[in-house]
């Protein structure tokens, strides 16, 4: 059987995450912001989940239905055949937004979405009452983005930027969906050598170390469509293909950062990870620290928001920007919300992308 679906994912990596669905064999990708449709079978919807690196959720479209009012909700929610998905027992939480829409109030949606689901679902199991109690948690999602609303069942749970990796993380950590789309389009391969002379908890390079030897991200997590009884099965089989496609790869990677506990916590990560052994940590300051010359380097530094202040941060850029003109590696893809990193840093991006860091808007500079 197939479903329509949902993969959301933060502003900007809306293309990143076509081309990973589209290379996991999905049927169908549409993109539009912050989201991709696609159509895929269970197997397709256990392998999004386990593998998507840049994806935040991924959800079965129920339903696609104008919301200008209320009224048109209720009837909305009540005319999908939700009794199809959620057993009389399940628990079936209801969490959405708005965003330019006449309805606004998103408590208000919740509670209305949350009536119309139960009463279609004492219809579907011809039950007065829906007890909740089974241990199963069926969460509903909806989106209303122009009036329009989408109803969406999430086979997630958690966010899949919890990779289980990252109980350890430093200050201002980079949310691991973003590293993930920035390995990504630095065109990090197999073999490739990297390197993060802001390593904070060592994101980045753990997401480029997984990338280039095939690790699904998912692999060592749990979600919600497990225990679903339609996608159980799915979710068993995909997990061990996925543990059984982790190869072997010459990458290797350097981090550094000033701070002695961010590397001792970016090492215990990597280990956590498994790609221990392929990422080096050592305490460095990157204005005074040459990297390698066939280095991709992915950045995080500071931005002066959460870490430093504006004016420390522009010395930093500077400092580091004299420090890597003198020896240039590879390429360099530095992340930063501060909006005269060019300037400081001393050059020109050869491409710049707006990247969301989780609600920090930020670009993505490429040298190369
Ligand atoms: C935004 S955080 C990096 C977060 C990291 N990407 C992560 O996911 O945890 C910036 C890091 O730069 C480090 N830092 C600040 N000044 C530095 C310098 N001169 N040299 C090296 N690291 C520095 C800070 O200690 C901090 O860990």
């Amino acid at each position: 059987m197939e479903f329509r679906c949902v993969a959301t994912c933060g502003f900007g990596l809306e293309s990143v995450l076509g081309f990973e669905l589209r290379r996991l064999g999905m049927q169908d990708v549409q993109l539009q912001d912050g989201r991709a449709l696609f159509t895929a079978d269970a197997p397709g919807i256990a392998r999004a989940n386990l593998w998507l690196r840049t994806a935040e959720r991924v959800l079965l479209l129920l339903s696609e239905f104008p919301a200008e009012t209320f009224d048109q909700l209720f009837e909305g929610v009540m005319a999908v055949p939700l009794g199809d998905y959620i057993d009389r027992t399940d628990a079936f939480p209801v969490k959405g937004f708005c965003i330019n829409s006449r309805l606004t109030s998103v408590p208000a949606c919740q509670s209305v979405a949350k009536k119309a689901a139960a009463e279609r679902l004492k219809r579907d199991h011809r039950s007065p009452f829906l007890t909740e109690k089974s241990g199963v948690t069926k969460m509903l999602r909806f989106s209303i983005v122009k009036d329009r609303c989408s109803l969406m069942l999430d086979t997630s749970g958690d966010g899949l930027h919890k990779r289980g990796y990252r109980p350890l993380t430093h200050q201002a950590p980079i949310k691991e969906t973003i590293a993930a789309g920035i390995a990504d389009l630095a065109r990090v391969r197999e073999d490739s050598l990297c390197a993060d002379p802001f390593c904070g908890s060592g994101t980045l390079l753990i997401e480029a170390a997984l990338r280039a030897r095939n690790i699904a991200p998912g692999a060592s997590r749990s979600f919600a469509g497990e225990s679903f009884r339609f996608l159980a099965d799915a979710f068993r089989e995909e997990r061990a293909a996925a543990i059984a496609a982790r190869r072997e790869a010459p990458f290797r990677a350097v981090g550094s950062d000033i701070d002695p506990e961010a590397v001792e916590n970016a090492r215990l990560n990597a280990k956590r990870a498994g790609v221990g052994d392929c990422i080096s940590f050592s305490v460095s300051d990157a204005t005074k620290t040459a990297l390698p010359r066939e280095a991709l380097v992915l950045a995080n530094p500071p931005y002066g928001e959460r870490l430093m202040t504006p004016a420390q941060v522009e010395r930093l850029y500077q400092e580091f920007g004299e420090r890597y003109r003198a020896a240039p590696s590879k390429g360099l893809y530095v992340i930063s919300s501060h909006p005269e990193f060019e300037r400081q840093f001393g050059q020109k991006a050869a491409r710049r992308r707006k990247l969301y860091n989780g609600m920090i808007p930020a670009t993505l500079y490429m040298y190369f």
